[in-house]
C-alpha cells in the first residue's frame, strides 16, 4: 500500500469511493435508520449495524453500562432480535440509508457466522459484513474465537464460502497475537480487518467489593485508548495486504487523520456518538479545516 501525507479524507475502499472515511461503529448506531429522522448521518461514510446472531438474544442482565471518569464500560452481550427478524423487518427500512451498511455478525459456533450470512444474502440492502469474533461480553464464541488464528481462519473461510460480498473480520485486542489472527482471517478470505473490539475493563465499588457491571468484566472504550489502537492498526496494516478499518479511541478530527496515517483505510467512531450524535459531520469539518481538502 502507498501512503500520502497528510492522508486523503476521500477514500477508495472495497472498490467504491467514500467521501468520508468515518464509519459508525457496531452497537452504537443501531442499524442506521434510527438516526435518519434525527439527521445524524451527514458526514457518515458507512454504518456498521448492531451484532446479528442466528437466534434472538436478550443480552446480559443489567447493569450493563457504566461511565467511568475517562470512558465507558459496556456489557450489552450482543442483544439483538435475531437474523430472521432483521431480514424481514429491519433491512427493508434500512434501505433508505444514504450511505452503505455493513452488517455485524456474531456467533456461538464456527458455523453460525456463515449460517447468519447465508440468510442475509437474500437482501440487497447491505454492502458487506463485519464478522465479530471479538465480543468480550459473551460466554460462548466471542473473543475466545478471535485469539485463536485457526478458529479465525475457519470462521473467515466459512463466511467466504457463503457470500460474494466483501467482509471485514473484527479482532480482539485482548490476548493472542492480533497480527497472526489478522493474517489467518486474510488467508480465510477476509476483504478487510477491523482493528479492534473493546478492551477488557472493570470498575469495582470499593464499598462492597462488587463490580458495577452485573457480568463483572466488560468492554472498555475511552479516548485514552487511542495510542493502543494506533499501534495495533500500524502493526496489522504493515503485515497484511487487505484494507484495515480502525475502531476505537476517536474523539476529534486529528484522531481520524492519525489513524489514517497509521495505515487505516476507514475509521470507526462509536462511544463519541453517545455525547455527540453529529460526531461524523463534526469530524469531517475538523479534518477539512486541518488538511484543506
Ligand atoms: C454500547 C456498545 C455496544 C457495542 N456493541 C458492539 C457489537 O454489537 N458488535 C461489535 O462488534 N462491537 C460492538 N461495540 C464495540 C464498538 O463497535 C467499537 O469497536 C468500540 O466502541 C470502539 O470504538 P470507540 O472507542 O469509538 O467507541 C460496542 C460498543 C459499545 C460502546
Amino acid at each position: 500500500m502507498t501512503f500520502s501525507f497528510p492522508p486523503a479524507i476521500k477514500r477508495r475502499f472495497w472498490g467504491q469511493v467514500f467521501e468520508s472515511p468515518v464509519m459508525l461503529a457496531s452497537g452504537t448506531a443501531g442499524f442506521g435508520h434510527e438516526l435518519l429522522d434525527l439527521n445524524c448521518l451527514s458526514g457518515v461514510g458507512a454504518v456498521v449495524s448492531k451484532a446479528v446472531t442466528f437466534k434472538p438474544r436478550a443480552g446480559n442482565p443489567p447493569p450493563r453500562l457504566f461511565e467511568t471518569s475517562f470512558g465507558l464500560l459496556n456489557s450489552i452481550g450482543l442483544a439483538n432480535p435475531g437474523v430472521h427478524h432483521v431480514l424481514q423487518h429491519i433491512l427493508p427500512i434500512a434501505a433508505d440509508l444514504p450511505c452503505p451498511l455493513l452488517i455485524n455478525v456474531a456467533g456461538e459456533s464456527v458455523s453460525e457466522f456463515a449460517d447468519v450470512v447465508r440468510i442475509l444474502e437474500s437482501s440487497s440492502v447491505h454492502l458487506g459484513y463485519e464478522i465479530n469474533v471479538s465480543c468480550p461480553n459473551v460466554a460462548e464464541g466471542g473473543a475466545a474465537f478471535g485469539v485463536d488464528p485457526d478458529v479465525v481462519f475457519r470462521v473467515a473461510q466459512g463466511v467466504s464460502n457463503a457470500t460474494d460480498r466483501p467482509f471485514s473480520v473484527k479482532l480482539t485486542p485482548n490476548g493472542g497475537d492480533i497480527v497472526q489472527s489478522a493474517e489467518a482471517a486474510v488467508q480465510g478470505g477476509a476483504s478487510a480487518i477491523t482493528v479492534c473490539n473493546t478492551f477488557l475493563g472493570m470498575h469495582i465499588d470499593w464499598r462492597t467489593g462488587r463490580s458495577v457491571i452485573k457480568r463483572r468484566v466488560a468492554g472498555y472504550t475511552s479516548p485514552a485508548l487511542l495510542p493502543l489502537v494506533v499501534a495495533k492498526v500500524w502493526q496489522v496494516s504493515n503485515a497484511i495486504s487487505v484494507p484495515v478499518i480502525s475502531s476505537g479511541g476517536v474523539s476529534c478530527g486529528e484522531d481520524v487523520l492519525q489513524l489514517l496515517a497509521a495505515g487505516a483505510d476507514m475509521v470507526q467512531v462509536g462511544t463519541r456518538l453517545m455525547r455527540r450524535p453529529f460526531a461524523a459531520a463534526e469530524l469531517m469539518d475538523e479534518m477539512k479545516k486541518l488538511t484543506g481538502e
